[in-house]
């Protein structure tokens, strides 16, 4: 049964996703059958939406629908359950995307960008947000890299204060576009960021439509400012007053407070490193842009533009006014060799102080950016990896579409064409790495219209310039022309001039149309060259170069390249920014987020079906869906899938044997799984429609229904009169906890995972730098050295105080203190040994003791005998003749043992017993005692030095009459002298000999016997009369 549970705790991602598949339509576009169908993926998304289910992904592509209320789903708790979580196990959320990536990188160790799109409105910028919360939250951190990331979430509210604006598709419109690159450590910690911006529509500060502002900051100022600072700017709280911030006519808006901006945005500057004068002088050029539009011109009586000199000029950049004064109302001309001065008409002048707004805004919102790189900037050179986070302005359609809609769109269709190029290209390379057939899908190229725009010399860029640069008379009118000229049969072109008559209604006569991939758009050429070649005249310039303020010094260097040379025009600027985003991009790994916007009027639960139907259709997402489906709508790796399904087929339940992938072929050929039906790839099974899966996961649903039966079935088994609803319930509860217990530990495994990707490294530096003294990098790899010394000596201490000498070989750093252990460990282990012997094996001991002193280190087979335990006796009471028993009772029989005699004459072996009694040894032939040694006159003992068992017992002989010395051998020889030794006390008496042993036959006769080490042993009497013993050589063994 634990198999059981195990399988359906086991659950998966996707699949498990499967079983709610009716209630909240599907988490994943892949699994939708009737992926071919708008109306079918429009449901799935306006079903979700009404439940508040946002987020839908499509594989790895998540699509977010912008709610426009504010969802309880980014909470810090949010954040925590998403984090490190398997992307499809939990419902899709913008978290897990960013989790995703987060951890791709850190486990990949490369680049990554998530590139958020959709149109103005959408939700592009909240998610970008979200995604940059969310790192600062779950990346690890510490004081740095709080100021870093600190950083990186304050630059926001800044850059968002000058480069956003309300519109009429959104109240925080971006009107610059945004790259922003996170940089990461490898023990994803983020040290650093780089922001890199896209054309500013900087038109919006002295111009706004109707319903729209300027951007937010002067708003801000005016309502939020301080009193000291508003008066120091000679500002007044009052937005109406300012000619600037009242073309759109609603400076104040319901849904914006400009107040608490201010307050975050003060706050934010002084977090990302604005000193006093920074801000001052910031401030100073926002009023200065407020008062310069308040600056209105006369016409004297020649036409010329003149200053109304009543008027106070509030000028805060410190250019004395007359120079002021001069700049704004006249143009400076290079005759041969003098510089004339030319007057403006108001008119004129009126265009020459907005252009000079313009330059001040745009160039102080380039200085701004390069500020926050500035603060965000890291400065060790280690090696990082990025995610970069890509925001910028959503294709965008208004009644009237300028040039600044232009460069957005054709910036939209170059990130389009990107798209289109990186998903198709990853879906190829997948199936190119599993070894499936690619089959080319059919979709909507939109290169078409990126080579109208962008073509050399025929592009529409190429147009605009020419016409900016050539010489004579060029208009807004003649660009047109020339387009009707050159792209005039262009699929994607069409002008008042060339469209049919049906067409011809729609479009005004300075009008021309481009069908984008997202849809028509009318342009106004009205402007086009202006805002082209973006001309500031020269003497504006070298006006603002005189300025005291530090930032329009900076931003006016005196060392700009002359005027004489072109500038680069903005489209033309534009254009090599995009190539260099699109190179940055090309270099990283993509994810996608599309935003989409669900209907026009910003509220909340409506989801216009037409609208979205428009934006799912110009997003690609139907078309990313058929790639991702290319034939095959599910692809998983063989393990995953085999230990989901192996129930459904006894072959593979509850195991299978072979490899993953055989056990997969084996349970779809049980299923019954038609050839066309699925593909098996290197490591993954891939199928073609939701339907075959859908089946196996019903089948699957089913099956463990079954198996849960047979649980409570066993269940019921011990309680018989147990309610079976009772028990179902149960059955259900343990499931779910189960489920619950599996998706914890999977999630602690991961973490672990990760926290070990960040210790390997660490370790590794340690490892490097581990013999050298005591520092940062290695203290931890020497502490980890020293535990895992000491924990791998804990697994491997001597068992027994004899293999003291196995002691583990401790590191360098752990010489001394491994000695200090074994020494204490030893002793520890002597003393538990003393403390675990029974008094009899202490008194063996103690005898073996005695051996020890005697023989180690002197008889050759002395270490043979250590093991071998002592014996009261060898021989038995019983087996001791009665007779004899009766004549020495009374001494006490100590020990006795069998030996063998040699004969004094011959020396023929006899077998007979030694008997150690209290005051003599006997040598006993059965009922015959044959000799008595009175320990007194027993003056030695002789024993060779060889490994042979001999021993020579030499006794006192006055007595002619008394037997001379006794030639013995006896197995248990060191046994037999050491009873000896203990009974009579002889320790000094018996001696380890080489070679020859002297002794007496009798008194008076002597006889010899001679000890040798040979192949074999033997015992015979030699040539010359002596006993031969040949005893094997141990050593040689
Ligand atoms: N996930 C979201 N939750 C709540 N409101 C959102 C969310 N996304 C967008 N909005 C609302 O929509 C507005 C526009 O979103 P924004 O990200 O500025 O659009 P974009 O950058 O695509 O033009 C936001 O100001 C906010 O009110
Ligand atoms: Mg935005």
């Amino acid at each position: 049964s634990d198999l059981v549970t195990g399988q359906i705790g086991s659950d998966g991602n996707m699949e498990a996703s499967l079983t709610a598949r009716d209630r909240v339509g599907i988490q994943d576009f892949v699994l939708l059958d009737a992926y071919t169908s708008e109306s079918a993926f429009l449901d799935n998304l306006r079903k979700r939406f009404h439940e508040n289910l946002i987020y839908t992904y499509i594989g790895t592509l998540l699509v977010s629908v912008n709610p426009y209320k504010e969802l309880d789903i980014y909470s810090k708790k949010q954040m925590d359950t998403y984090m490190g979580v398997n992307f499809f196990e939990l419902p899709p959320h913008i978290y897990a995307l960013a989790d995703n990536v987060f951890r791709t990188m850190l486990s990949e160790f490369n680049n990554h960008f998530i590139l958020i799109s959709g149109e103005s409105g959408a939700g592009k910028t909240e998610a970008s947000k979200k995604i940059l919360q969310f790192y600062a939250v779950s990346c690890p951190s510490t004081r740095l890299l709080n100021n870093v990331r600190d950083r990186l979430l304050l630059s926001n509210p800044v850059l968002e204060a000058f480069g956003n604006a309300k519109t009429l598709k959104n109240d925080n419109s971006s009107r610059f576009g945004k790259y922003m690159d996170i940089q990461f450590d490898h023990q994803g910690g983020a040290v650093g960021g780089h922001i890199l911006s896209y054309l500013l529509e900087k038109s919006r500060v002295v111009h706004q439509n109707h319903g729209e502002r300027n951007f937010h900051i002067f708003y801000q100022l005016v309502e939020g400012g301080e009193e000291d600072l508003l008066r120091w700017l000679g500002l007044e709280r009052n937005c109406q007053h300012y000619s600037y911030l009242v073309q759109g006519d609603c400076a104040k808006v319901s849904s914006i407070n400009d107040k608490s901006d201010w307050r975050t945005v003060r706050k934010a500057l002084s977090v990302i490193d604005f000193s006093e004068s920074d801000t001052e002088h910031l401030f100073g050029i926002i009023a200065s842009v407020l008062h310069l539009g308040n600056i209105k011109f006369e016409a004297d009586v020649r036409g010329y533009a003149t200053l109304n000199n009543n008027q106070e000029m509030h000028w805060l950049l410190g250019i004395p006014a007359h120079v002021l004064q001069q700049g704004l109302t006249h143009r400076k001309i290079e005759a041969k060799t003098e510089e004339v001065f030319s007057p403006f008409s108001v008119d004129h002048a009126v265009y020459a102080r907005d252009a000079l707004a313009k330059a001040i805004y745009g160039r102080t919102f380039n200085w701004l950016v390069n500020k926050i790189n500035e603060s965000l900037a890291n400065k060790d050179s280690s090696r990082k990896t990025v995610i970069g986070l890509l925001d910028i302005y959503g294709f965008e359609v208004f009644s009237v579409n300028s040039f600044e809609q232009f460069c957005i769109n054709y910036c939209n269709e170059k990130l389009q064409q990107l798209f289109i190029q990186l998903t198709l290209k990853s879906e190829q390379e997948e199936y190119e790495m599993e070894g499936i057939e690619w089959e080319p899908v059919p979709y909507f190229n939109n290169k078409i219209i990126c080579d109208l725009v962008e073509e050399k010399y025929r592009g529409i860029i190429s147009l605009l310039d020419e016409e900016c640069l050539r010489p004579g008379e060029a208009t807004d009118l003649t660009f047109l022309e020339k387009m009707e000229e050159k792209i005039g049969g262009h699929p994607h072109f069409v002008s008042h001039k060339l469209a049919d008559q049906k067409t011809r209604k729609t479009l005004e006569r300075g009008d021309f149309r481009l069908l984008h991939y997202a849809g028509e758009v009318t342009y106004c050429v009205v402007g086009f060259l202006d805002k082209n070649n973006d001309l500031l005249y020269r003497n504006g310039k070298e006006v603002m170069r005189q300025s005291k303020n530090a930032i329009i010094k900076h931003c006016f260097p005196s060392t700009e390249p002359d005027s004489k040379k072109r500038p680069e025009t903005v489209v033309t600027q534009f254009k090599s920014s995009l190539v260099g985003l699109t190179e940055i991009l090309m270099s990283k790994e993509p994810w996608y987020v599309r935003c989409i916007k669900p209907n026009e009027a910003k509220q909340p639960g409506r989801f216009d079906d037409v609208l979205v139907r428009h934006q799912v259709k110009y997003l690609g997402l139907m078309e990313h869906l058929r790639v991702r489906r290319a034939g095959f709508a599910y692809r998983r790796k063989y393990e995953i899938f085999l230990q989901r399904y192996k129930p459904l087929c006894p072959d593979t339940w509850p195991n299978w044997k072979g490899t993953a992938a055989e056990g997969v072929q084996r349970l779809i050929k049980h299923l019954g799984y038609k050839s066309d039906e699925y593909k098996m790839g290197r490591t993954k099974i891939f199928i073609r429609h939701p339907r075959t899966l859908f089946a196996t996961e019903d089948a699957f649903q089913v099956c463990k229904h079954k198996l849960a039966t047979r649980i409570q079935a066993k269940y019921k088994g011990y309680r018989v009169k147990g309610d079976f609803l009772k028990q179902r319930e149960a059955a259900t509860k343990i499931e779910t906890c189960w489920r619950g217990l599996m998706a914890r530990k999977e999630r602690e495994k991961r973490a672990w995972a990760v926290t070990c990707l960040f210790i390997c490294s660490r370790f590794i530096k340690g490892f490097m730098t581990r013999n050298q003294p005591a520092c940062i990098d290695n203290t931890e790899y020497l502490a980890y050295v020293r535990q895992s010394y000491l924990t791998r000596l804990r697994e491997n201490l001597p068992k027994t105080v004899l293999e003291k000498d196995s002691w583990l070989t401790p590191p360098p750093i752990m010489q001394e203190v491994s000695q200090l252990l074994k020494k204490i460990y030893i002793r520890h282990m002597v003393r538990k040994y003393i403390r675990g012997i029974t008094p009899l094996r202490k008194a063996q001991l103690m005898l073996k003791e005695q051996t020890s002193s005697m023989f180690k280190g002197k008889k050759e087979n002395y270490p043979f005998s250590v093991c071998r335990p002592f014996m009261d006796t060898r021989i038995s009471a019983e087996d001791i003749n009665i007779k004899v028993l009766q004549m020495i009772r009374h001494e006490q029989i100590k020990y006795s043992v069998p030996v063998v005699k040699y004969d004094r004459n011959g020396f023929r072996p006899r077998l007979r017993q030694l008997i150690f009694t209290l005051e003599a040894a006997y040598l006993v032939e059965e009922a015959k005692i044959k000799q008595r040694i009175d320990y007194s006159s027993l003056k030695g003992v002789s024993v060779s030095n060889l490994s042979d068992n001999f021993l020579i017992l030499h006794v006192t002989c006055d007595d002619i009459k008394q037997k001379g010395d006794l030639v013995l051998q006896c197995d248990y020889l060191f046994e037999a002298l050491t009873k000896l030794n203990v009974i009579a006390n002889k320790q000094n008496c018996i001696k380890v000999v080489q070679g020859s042993v002297r002794f007496d036959i009798q008194p008076g006769r002597e006889g010899f016997v001679d000890f040798k080490s040979g192949q074999e042993s033997m015992v015979y009497r030699a040539k010359n009369g002596h006993l031969m013993v040949v005893s094997t050589d141990f050593r040689q063994c």
